[in-house]
């Protein structure tokens, strides 16, 4: 069966990565929930997807410029307080299994700390765009899954080699750029394919006959019946 991810907790239904979004894929059943984690000015780990605060929120500055009390002042349309990571593993832990995208640079040394701090690092996995970012974390905890997300087909064909530098535990595709022979080669590598931005159930269904193992949605209800 394969494994459905609910995007920025189920943003698709409640304010994307705030408490209600996480409680929302907790209700649904989804089998791990996405959240995208950047850091404050004075080091704290925030889970909020954009570098700058004014699309989702009633102000204005970049995250890496503004104190986590800053941060705690905005509010969503919704009324909603951007989490920190912290809030939301005490609202997901034993619940629900999370994937942990890094955004920013510093990220990664804070959240394996907090991850261990938890105790949960087998109730995690961790994403990103920048390869680097998960060598880090990699090296400061092999026992971390990774894997690295991608758009392009210039990465697809690239992965192969990107994989003896960088130890991936699976692949992470923009949802329209897989093909079956890109997860079976993915496969016999025995390394397992996550396709993100799958919000129609058609496509679902193609990947899911593709062999893909896990996808990411805004609308995990599409994939879960009650
Ligand atoms: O899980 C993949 C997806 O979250 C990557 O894109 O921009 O939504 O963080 P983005
Ligand atoms: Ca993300």
């Amino acid at each position: 069966m394969i494994n459905i991810v609910g995007h920025k907790g189920a943003a698709g239904y409640a304010p994307e990565n705030t408490l209600p979004s996480f409680q929302m894929a907790i209700a649904i059943g989804c089998d791990r929930a996405e959240l995208d984690v950047r850091s404050t000015k004075d080091g704290q780990i925030i889970v909020f997807h954009d570098d700058e605060v004014s699309r989702l929120t009633n102000g204005v500055g970049l995250v890496s410029e503004m104190t986590l009390s800053e941060i705690k002042k905005l509010d969503y349309e919704q009324g909603e307080k951007i989490p920190t990571l912290q809030e939301v593993i005490d609202v997901c832990k034993n619940k629900i299994d999370l994937q942990i995208e890094l955004k920013t640079n510093g990220t990664p040394e804070l959240v394996n700390n907090i991850v261990l701090k938890n105790d949960i690092q087998d109730q995690v996995v961790i994403t990103s765009f920048q390869d680097y970012l998960l060598k880090e974390i990699k090296q400061l905890n092999p026992n971390l899954k990774v894997g690295l997300l991608f758009k392009t087909d210039e990465v697809m064909s690239e992965i192969w080699n990107l994989m003896e530098s960088i130890p991936l535990d699976f692949f992470a595709p923009y949802s329209g750029l897989v093909t079956k022979e890109f997860v079976d080669k993915a496969h016999s590598f025995e390394k397992s394919v996550y396709a993100y931005q799958v919000n129609k159930k058609e496509l679902g269904d193609k990947l899911n006959e593709m062999g893909v193992d896990d996808i990411g949605t805004d609308f995990p209800k599409l994939f879960i019946k009650e």
